[in-house]
């Protein structure tokens, strides 16, 4: 049996893959770690262990004792808390990375998945349809974490022959579990709103387009990267990942054909400024050839599947 661990198991991503292990590998094939306990019973199934992801020791110790096939380093502070705690958002991104890519330098994980992000682009990056090799520009704490992150993956694949992979992440909208401090989370917001027959005041400008993918395209390409053989991953610091692209209000428009008294209002805020130095939309054709990487769910699908789930919830997704 494959043996897994999902660090950040208690985030956005972090639910939403473990489940999708769960339910494909069994809850015994995957142990889960968080500073916090997730706040999900499923989830919870599978063997818990209390992680500080800064905390060399602790990291070490796990990885040691678990003798993992595969870990999933997911925990991280998004773009817009860390522009909070810019000091705090380095720290814990860059230390978490660096404690498990020496465990793997070690030998105590065979493959390792650790996600970058839109984040890494910024104004010099074009707009449009953005190339693998564009130039990286970016202008937050958190971009700059994945910028540098990137190219430590890369080197301890070709100094030290890590086997660590990695996806550039659009803005991701599931409703199984809250993003928490990024930028694109209004667009899981907007649609916990319309479902419970709410307006929206969206944080962003009406026309900011920004790149977007629903969550269960990003987990099932997450799977696909780690499954394919070694020799097709020819990026080592991070696949450009793309699925569709939109603004605040053709969200409205996508939610309006199925309430059509939606109100949505327009108060941007600081993370405007962040939205703006993002590109609108991802080429991906490297992860295509490569590991034959393809996003199935647009917008108006991703609508119906989110107003559905969502108006059928008794909970609210609370941070
Ligand atoms: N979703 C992230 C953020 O908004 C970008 O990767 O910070």
């Amino acid at each position: 049996m494959v043996r897994r661990l999902v660090i950040g198991a208690a985030g956005q991503l972090g639910i939403e893959l473990v489940l999708r292990m769960q339910s494909e590998f069994g809850a015994a094939a995957v142990d889960i770690s968080d500073i916090r306990v997730p706040d999900n019973e499923s989830v919870m199934r599978s063997k818990f262990l209390h992680l500080d992801a800064t905390d060399e020791g602790t990291i070490s110790k796990i990885l040691e004792e678990g003798q993992y096939d595969e870990v999933y380093h997911l925990a991280a502070m998004l773009s817009a808390t860390g522009e909070k705690k810019p000091l705090a958002a380095w720290d814990l991104n860059m230390q978490s990375l660096l404690h498990i890519l020496e465990a793997a330098k070690d030998g105590w994980v065979k493959r390792v998945f650790w996600p970058s992000s839109i984040a890494v682009f910024g104004p010099l990056t074009p707009k449009n349809n953005v190339p693998q090799n564009a130039p990286l520009d970016p202008t937050t704490v958190y971009g700059i974490s994945k910028q540098a992150g990137e190219f430590w993956c890369r080197y301890y694949h070709e100094k030290y022959g890590v086997d660590v992979r990695s996806v550039r992440y659009p803005g991701l909208i599931g409703h199984r579990s809250t993003p928490g401090g990024g930028t694109t989370d209004y667009a899981v917001e907007i649609y916990e709103c319309a479902a419970r027959g709410k307006s929206y005041t969206c944080f962003l400008k009406a026309d900011q387009a920004l790149p977007m993918m629903y969550m269960d395209d990003a987990v099932r390409g997450t799977l696909e990267l780690m499954r394919a053989p070694k020799d097709q991953i020819r990026v080592r610091t991070s696949y450009n990942l793309g699925a569709m692209s939109f603004t605040p209000s053709e969200i409205g428009e996508s939610i309006r054909q199925q309430k059509p008294e939606f109100q949505l209002n327009y108060i941007p805020d600081q993370r405007q400024a962040i939205a703006e130095s993002w590109p609108c939309s991802i080429d991906d054709s490297d992860a295509k050839e490569d590991w034959g990487w393809q996003a199935k769910i647009m917008i108006d699908d991703m609508t119906n599947i989110m107003l559905d789930a969502l108006s059928t919830t008794n909970e609210t997704l609370e941070p």
